[in-house]
């Protein structure tokens, strides 16, 4: 049975009493297991919509947002949400505390007060899960961006949590060091079972997930599957947003009078509605 991890119930916040609302009215249901893309330009309320998941920023009422059934305007559910909900940040160099990168991923249990005897496992397991293994006694800062990346995320998934949010976490990343990232987080979101909350500006990025959430000006402008969403191309323009490049080579051909049977997102579906156009000439 698909079960409601995150549940926003009309979420509306402003940072300062007389400043403007910078989220408005925002709904959101996200299941065990899902990949949910959140895409939005800058200023638009990502990070401060992340900020409500894990409990960094807490409602004014309660029943806006729950986690598992946690509401989190309770202080003593705080703890626990914090555990189950793990955050990737944007700076792979700011993530990094320990001299070694078992002890970085230690830092994390440590805190949670796992006991000494477990913590090994546990960062072998995590180590392993990022493909990161052979790097336990390496020194952080040698690492690379994606590297880096990846071992802030063996340190969140040590203490073993249901969601992994990031946050524009590749975004400083070469596009080697961003698929390197994407590739272990859709690992563990499909072997794991771990929910995702990819959070971006890049539309390229949310072409496979299981569904999009539009943000602008603090209002959740479309949300739906890729296909659903990326129907809506003035929206996603009028959002700041700039459409992939296998779509914004589709719509060029479509005011030319090409006809296509779906929407192509990706490089893939690109070459193959071009083959059925050539097998049309
Ligand atoms: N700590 C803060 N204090 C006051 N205003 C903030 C703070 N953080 C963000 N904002 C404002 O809230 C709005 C949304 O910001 P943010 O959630 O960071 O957007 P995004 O992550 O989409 O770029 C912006 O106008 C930003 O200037
Ligand atoms: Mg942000």
């Amino acid at each position: 049975m698909i079960k409601e991890l995150i549940k926003i119930n009309d979420l509306s916040f402003k940072y300062e009493e007389d400043g403007e609302e910078v989220l408005r009215n925002i709904d959101l249901c996200i299941c065990e297991g899902e990949w949910v893309s959140i895409v939005g330009h800058n200023g638009s309320g990502k990070s401060t919509l992340a900020k409500f998941l894990n409990g960094l920023l807490i409602p004014y009422k309660p029943n806006v947002v729950s986690i598992e059934g946690l509401d989190t305007v309770n202080e003593e559910n705080i703890w626990e949400v914090r555990k189950k909900v793990g955050m990737v940040f944007q700076n792979p160099d700011n993530q990094m505390v320990a001299t070694t990168v078992q002890d970085d991923v230690a830092f994390g249990l440590e805190n949670i007060g796992v006991p000494q005897g477990e913590m090994s496992a546990r960062i072998d397991w995590a180590l392993k899960r990022v493909n990161m293994e052979s790097f336990s006694n390496y020194e952080p800062h040698r690492l690379s961006g994606g590297q880096k990346q990846r071992i802030a995320i063996a340190g969140i998934l040590a203490m073993r949590p249901s969601v992994l949010i990031l946050d524009e976490a590749t975004s400083m990343l070469d596009p080697m060091g961003r698929e390197e990232v994407l590739d272990t987080v859709w690992k563990l979101c499909k072997d794991e079972g771990i929910t995702i909350i990819n959070i971006t500006h890049d539309l390229e990025e949310t072409v496979h997930s299981d569904k999009v959430i539009v943000m602008k000006k603090g209002t959740i402008s479309i949300q739906g599957d890729p296909q659903e969403v990326f129907q809506h191309k003035e929206k996603l323009t009028e959002a700041g947003l700039e459409l992939p490049f296998p779509l914004q080579m589709q719509n060029d051909l479509m005011v030319k009078g090409y006809k296509f049977s779906t929407a192509c997102l990706t490089k893939e579906d690109l070459v193959n509605e071009l083959w059925k156009l050539k097998s049309k000439i």
